[in-house]
């Protein structure tokens, strides 16, 4: 059973709200959040020791959400916003099956459908998406595009280096100019571009001085926050607030993370707690001591004759 156990001091009786993302690009949406809800509470998991996501393949993508969603639930979250493109596309479906049946009181929410209705809102007829590999090889954002408006012309590219040079601190360069120059260039004739992935806000300079003056350069995070606060109004179990707090956990290097973080939360970020990943998972949230030095386990038994995995 998920706990709900709420160990840093928020009230009880707060929704504490947790944000997840592949890394530290989804800071980049709790900061449009945060903004939006300074009186909530917010838990934010950073998957950074196993990103970038956009690359990975699908089973591996919906282990890795099963993961996260079910330790921001043990963590007490009753509300899980999904912050990074690539999950949102491949596994929100998923999540909110496993996790949320309409008789709970548990939610988890993605960042495609806020952006497909601000990208509609916004175009006269052809709306373009840059995102990572697998956003783009799901298919969802024309999918979620062409349900609001059918007859909507919708070109997407996978553009797979911006968020290398966005975390590599070069949006100012040459080489991020000339990166998406060329991502841009089978997206000719939009009228509208979704930055379809958490760090490609951080290039918009170089997105407004490739395009033609008349495109709609379209930052989905602040359109999420949004749209929350219409969903809170329909969802009135979700409104109770908190006290501001905020708290984050990430895999993988937490000092990597708070240098990179503070960028883009735009704001210096608490002190960030690390979850260590045992055997292909998250481990648990007690009782996990990593151990040192050589390790030797019994040989495993592979049925499969050692070709799986
Ligand atoms: N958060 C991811 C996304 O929006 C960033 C890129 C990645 O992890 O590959 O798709």
């Amino acid at each position: 059973m998920l706990g709900g156990r709420i160990p840093w001091g928020v009230r009880e009786e707060a929704v504490l709200i947790g944000v997840y993302d592949s890394g530290y690009g989804g800071l980049s949406v709790l900061r449009h959040l945060l903004a939006a809800f300074p009186d909530r509470d917010f838990l934010y998991l950073g998957d950074s020791g196993r990103a970038p996501y956009g690359g990975r393949d699908v089973h591996t993508l919906l282990d890795f959400g099963e993961q996260a969603v079910e330790r921001l639930f043990e963590e007490g979250c009753r509300l899980v916003i999904v912050a990074c493109n690539t999950m949102s596309c491949v596994a929100l479906r998923h999540l909110q099956r496993h996790y949320c049946p309409p008789e709970g009181d548990r939610r988890v929410l993605g960042v495609t459908i806020p952006a497909a209705e601000a990208a509609v809102a916004h175009s006269a007829g052809h709306i373009g998406v840059l995102a990572t590999r697998r956003t783009i090889a799901s298919g969802t954002y024309p999918t979620e595009i062409r349900k609001l408006a059918p007859g909507h012309r919708v070109t997407s590219a996978a553009a797979p280096l911006l968020a290398s040079i966005v975390e590599e601190g070069w949006e100012d360069t040459d080489v991020a100019r000339e990166a998406v120059r060329r991502y841009l260039a089978p997206l000719a004739g939009i009228d509208t571009l979704v930055l379809g992935c958490t760090h490609y806000p951080f290039l918009e300079d170089a997105f407004r001085a490739a395009l033609p003056t008349h495109v709609h350069v379209l930052d989905p995070a602040p359109h999420v926050a949004l749209r929350l606060a219409t969903w809170m109004e329909r969802h009135p179990g979700f409104v109770e607030p908190g006290s501001g707090r905020l708290r984050v956990l990430c895999t993988g290097d937490p000092d990597a993370f708070v240098a990179h973080g503070t960028r883009f939360l735009g704001r210096p970020l608490p002190p960030v707690e690390t979850i260590a990943e045992v055997g292909g998972r998250l481990a648990p949230r007690e009782g996990h001591v990593e151990p040192r030095g050589q390790v030797v386990r019994p040989k495993r038994d592979r049925a499969d004759g050692g070709t799986a995995g």
